[in-house]
């Protein structure tokens, strides 16, 4: 089969990079990367890298992770301030270290050792998302400034009402090249207004992402506390080594889902996955009627966008 890259529907901005590396004889590892940097550049999304929505004081924190089928070499980071390509500081973690993930401010040492470059990843656009929601229901900008633990323990209470539905996208992709190497590399600004340090699932590796050449690979976006407590990513790919089908596989860890207690449910159960088989089949499926993904071959011209199975949760 020809290499192949399926990822979320803010992936269309980076797959043709990704397609291109693949027809230039390049791995997996490198077009998901390529992909995945050019999303997180991109001020069109702000759910992921430069232009993220902040956090519940303001800052822009980061969280990205990759995993290499062949091997199941892993890297992760987690809450990273000011670095704009986490996913590049993730795969140097996988390469040159014994962990799989650094949070925080060893993530950026880290980052600073390896010669990453700092930017201010607060945009104007973003910023002024922050101020209207705090403006709205959270704590003033004041009260940020002058006592930072009265509003944590303030905010405690009312932070998940600032909490919004539409706000935790991120970005995924699966890449399969011709040796027939499967990586998964995923990328987010986390929840918009989260709890600073709150880490969703896309750093998690078996969470947000996984991939084992020997069966697959799945990533995915949406509430990252879900597919935490059901290692989702993990559960796909564990579905297929036991013998379901690739579209089995993912109906059954959204149906996992279905059964977690949370009293936050009704306002905020969104689940997606992407995923793909050994052999280079791809599907998607989401809690959201018409959501889309998107999918290229090295024989296709352009991504095609395709609508996810609906699988709500019941
Ligand atoms: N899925 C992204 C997050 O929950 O942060």
């Amino acid at each position: 089969m020809a290499g192949v890259v399926v990822g979320s529907s803010n992936a269309r901005i980076g797959i043709q990079a990704a397609i291109d590396i693949l027809r230039d004889g390049g791995n997996a590892l490198d077009a998901a990367v390529a992909a995945i940097k050019l999303i997180e550049d991109s001020l069109e999304d702000n759910s992921v890298g430069t232009g993220g929505i902040p956090n519940l004081i303001g800052q822009v924190e980061l969280d990205a992770s990759i995993m290499h089928g062949k091997n199941l070499a892993s890297g992760a980071v987690g809450a990273v301030k000011q670095y704009p390509n986490p996913i590049e500081i993730a795969r140097k973690v996988m390469d040159v270290t014994p962990h799989v993930m650094l949070a925080g401010e060893g993530a950026e040492l880290f980052a600073k050792h390896h010669g990453f470059k700092p930017a201010e990843l607060l945009t104007d656009d973003a910023r002024e998302m922050w101020r209207k929601r705090i403006e709205e229901g959270g704590p003033s900008q004041q009260r940020i400034e002058e006592d930072r633990y009265e509003l944590f323990n303030q905010a405690v209470a009312d932070w998940a009402k600032m909490l919004h539905k539409e706000i935790y996208g991120t970005t995924n992709v699966i890449v399969r090249d011709d040796s027939g190497d499967i990586v998964t590399a995923v990328s987010t600004s986390g929840w918009g207004f989260k709890w600073p340090g709150r880490l969703g699932d896309s750093p998690i590796i078996g969470a947000g992402n996984y991939a084992d050449n020997r069966f697959g690979g799945a990533a995915c976006t949406g509430r990252g506390e879900m597919a935490i407590r059901s290692a989702t990513a993990h559960s796909v790919i564990m579905y297929m080594r036991h013998g379901k089908s690739l579209g089995d596989a993912v109906h059954e860890a959204m149906q996992d889902l279905s059964h977690l207690q949370d009293p936050y449910a009704e306002r905020s159960n969104t689940m997606n996955i992407v995923a793909m088989d050994r052999n280079g089949n791809v599907t998607a499926a989401s809690t959201s009627e018409s959501a889309t993904y998107v999918v290229q071959t090295t024989d296709m011209d352009a991504y095609e966008e395709r609508t996810r199975t609906h699988v709500p949760l019941t």
